[in-house]
């Protein structure tokens, strides 16, 4: 029977939407996994000129991946691209775009020009990269020192930068990539191979992974004193990714996020990094290790994982409860907000089920569509050899 409990929680006493978003199991971030996945797949990088973004691209190009970049430096993207095509195992199938990620015409030519180019037709993955810091407190710092002061007839408005980049960016970013990766575009390396099992067991049709891939932070889930715009941008990431994933698995969409500690990238201002003289901070090889690990078991759904500096916490708690509890050795990269799901309240519950609900109602619909579409052709055909 298609529908859903009327009551709640289920007849069962579950309340938990885990299978019905297809939520994978917590990461066990010890596992090995394949690269191999890696070879083929288009995957678009905003902010990739740089950091993350270009430590990310080197190591998937060399796993066979073709990269888009787009990124407001030119100079840098132009000669990433170059780097890549030389890379051993590199397709040579890599392009640089310029894109402020702020503006929604950059970002919809960057998406047209990377399936256009795209040597299978299509776009697998989008990595929403792009990110920048304030340099002074947006909200709280330097308020009287204001040349006007607010009380006069037309302050002008505190500059949101930090929300446009991180958050508006973030957000065009992901609406053109669940449009773009839902487009048809046959990844040609693909063909022929298994279903890909998602999650609880279930598998994505067609064989093809669809990946998003956002980069939060630290300050995506712990106050970053200082940073209230940056935090409030990094919060919001979180919101999304922990909303998005009960609702994408729709399209066939596989979504994950990031969140690292301080790493020394171009992002970190001087005095971010005097601050943390002297104590430790992620570093960038963890936090590719981890991206990749996401990019590349394409039965990771819905999941976050933190990368800090490397070291043992001693968790007096299950695996079960706390992944990584159990893990002996030192660590970099844990597993985040892994819990969401599995017990909600009545609107989250209700919202799902009936998602479930009509999609497999439209599964239906979908069945009889195609089958009055064959009787038509095998009608069709009849009445043509009765003629
Ligand atoms: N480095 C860290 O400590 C750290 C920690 C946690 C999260 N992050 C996040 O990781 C992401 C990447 O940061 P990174 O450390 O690699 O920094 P980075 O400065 O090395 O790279 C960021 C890239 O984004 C690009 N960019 C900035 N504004 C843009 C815009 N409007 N349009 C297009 N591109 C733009 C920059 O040109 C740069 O190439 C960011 O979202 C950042 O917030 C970084």
């Amino acid at each position: 029977m298609v529908g859903f409990p009327a009551t709640f929680p289920a007849d069962d006493g579950s309340w938990s939407l885990v299978e019905t978003i297809h939520q994978s199991q917590p990461v066990d971030v010890t596992a090995p996994y394949s690269t191999a996945t890696l070879a083929g797949k288009v995957i678009l990088i905003t902010g990739g000129a740089s950091g993350f973004g270009a430590a990310f691209a080197r190591k998937w190009a060399g796993h066979g991946a073709h990269i888009f970049i787009g990124d407001l430096d030119d100079a840098a993207g132009e000669a990433l691209v170059a780097e890549l095509r030389t890379l051993p195992g590199s397709s040579g199938y890599h392009y640089y775009q310029h894109c402020d990620v702020t503006k929604w015409v950059d970002q919809v030519s960057l998406f047209k020009m990377a399936a256009a180019t795209s040597p299978t037709g299509g776009i697998d993955a989008v990595v929403a990269g792009a990110g920048i810091v304030e340099r002074g407190d947006t909200v709280s710092g330097n308020i009287f020192d204001h040349p006007q002061g607010l009380d006069a007839e037309n302050p002008p408005p505190p500059k949101l930068n930090v929300l446009a980049v991180n958050l508006t960016g973030v957000m065009y970013t992901t609406h053109l990539a669940i449009f773009w990766l839902k487009r048809r575009g046959s990844r040609k390396s693909e063909e022929g191979t298994e279903e890909i099992s998602v999650g609880t067991g279930e598998t994505l049709q067609p064989p093809r992974d669809r990946h998003i891939l956002l980069i939060s932070s630290i300050a995506g889930v712990s106050p970053l004193p200082g940073q209230t715009e940056y935090t409030a941008s990094k919060h919001a990431v979180m919101g999304l990714f922990r909303s998005l994933r009960g609702t994408v698995w729709r399209q066939g969409i596989r979504v994950n996020v990031l969140n690292p500690y301080f790493v020394d990238t171009p992002l970190l201002p001087w005095r971010g990094l005097a601050l943390l003289a002297g104590g430790a901070k992620a570093e960038v090889e963890d936090v590719v290790e981890a991206g990749t690990r996401l990019m590349a078991d394409q039965s990771i759904v819905g999941r976050g994982l933190v990368i800090g500096p490397k070291g043992r916490i001693e968790v007096n708690a299950s695996e079960e409860d706390v992944p990584g509890a159990g893990v002996k050795g030192e660590q970099a990269i844990w597993e985040i907000y892994a819990h969401d799901y599995e017990k909600v309240e009545v609107f989250v519950w209700r919202f799902v089920q009936m998602l479930n609900t009509v999609k497999k109602i439209r599964g239906w619909i979908g069945t009889v569509k195609d089958l009055f579409r064959i009787y038509r052709v095998e009608r069709a055909k009849k009445l043509q050899r009765a003629q």
